[in-house]
């Protein structure tokens, strides 16, 4: 068992985009600790998603966290918007612009949680900076854009490292694409403490089948603390 507990944030990229509040519900019922909420410009990422006014609307059907991930850029004129709407985390790409400190001290001028995404080309000699306006780092496992995609193996040397970085900070080390359950205690044992899952955990479910996304998400969830730290 690891000597921490693992969080498990499901993407509702990965769900029926006509209920998202009804998926949303089903998922906290299934066991999700928090909700990951997929944001995309098809500029920054070549997809495009939702904005601000769907996190208002699906604030009501999330009792618990709401984890906001920013694939935007420029990404500062909007996060006043986002934290409005009712988002409990606000991370953000250090790809997405060159003032990311800015940025960072922003979200938390919101008083909200805010979060540092690392995409899997980046390096880290950036986040010593920015330690003290931290409470998430995100580990980009896959390239960001869409679901469904292969964890790339590279990136658990960069969580091991952000681990070793981060210390005794009370900052959680989020990773994000490709966590299934033959991945996640690769991951949690390189140091991470919360797993980001779409496709993994929406297989073969549906909002009014949430025992099936209990299943998916026991399944991680025994798979991440099943491994000896
Ligand atoms: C990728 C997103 C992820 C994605 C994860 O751009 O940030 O949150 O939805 O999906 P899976 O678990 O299918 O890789
Ligand atoms: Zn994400």
């Amino acid at each position: 068992m690891p000597n921490r507990p693992v969080l498990i944030a499901p993407s509702i990229l990965a769900g029926d985009f006509a209920a998202f509040g009804a998926e949303c519900r089903a998922l906290e019922q299934a066991g999700a600790d928090w909700i990951h909420v997929d944001v995309m410009d098809g500029h920054f990422v070549p997809n495009l998603t939702f904005g601000p006014q769907m996190c208002a609307a699906l604030r009501p059907h999330i009792r618990g966290v709401m984890d906001v991930h920013l694939m935007i850029a420029p990404v500062d004129p909007y996060i006043e918007a986002f934290c409005k709407a009712g988002a409990d985390h606000v991370t953000v790409h250090l790809e997405s612009g060159p003032h990311i400190h800015r940025t960072l001290q922003a979200i938390r001028a919101q008083g909200k949680k805010a979060g540092l995404a690392i995409n899997p080309g980046t390096g880290i000699e950036a986040v010593p900076n920015l330690l003290d306006l931290l409470d998430i780092l995100c580990v980009m496992t896959v390239n960001p854009g869409f679901g469904g995609q292969t964890y790339i193996a590279s990136q658990t040397a960069k969580i091991a490292a952000l681990r070793q970085m981060t210390g005794p900070r009370p900052i959680l080390i989020e990773i994000d694409g490709g966590i299934t359950p033959a991945t996640a205690p690769v991951a949690v044992r390189a140091g991470a403490d919360v797993l980001v899952a779409g496709s993994s955990v929406f297989a073969m479910g549906s909002a009014d089948r949430p025992e099936v996304y209990a299943d998916n998400i026991l399944r991680l969830r025994n798979a991440a603390q099943s491994i000896a730290v």
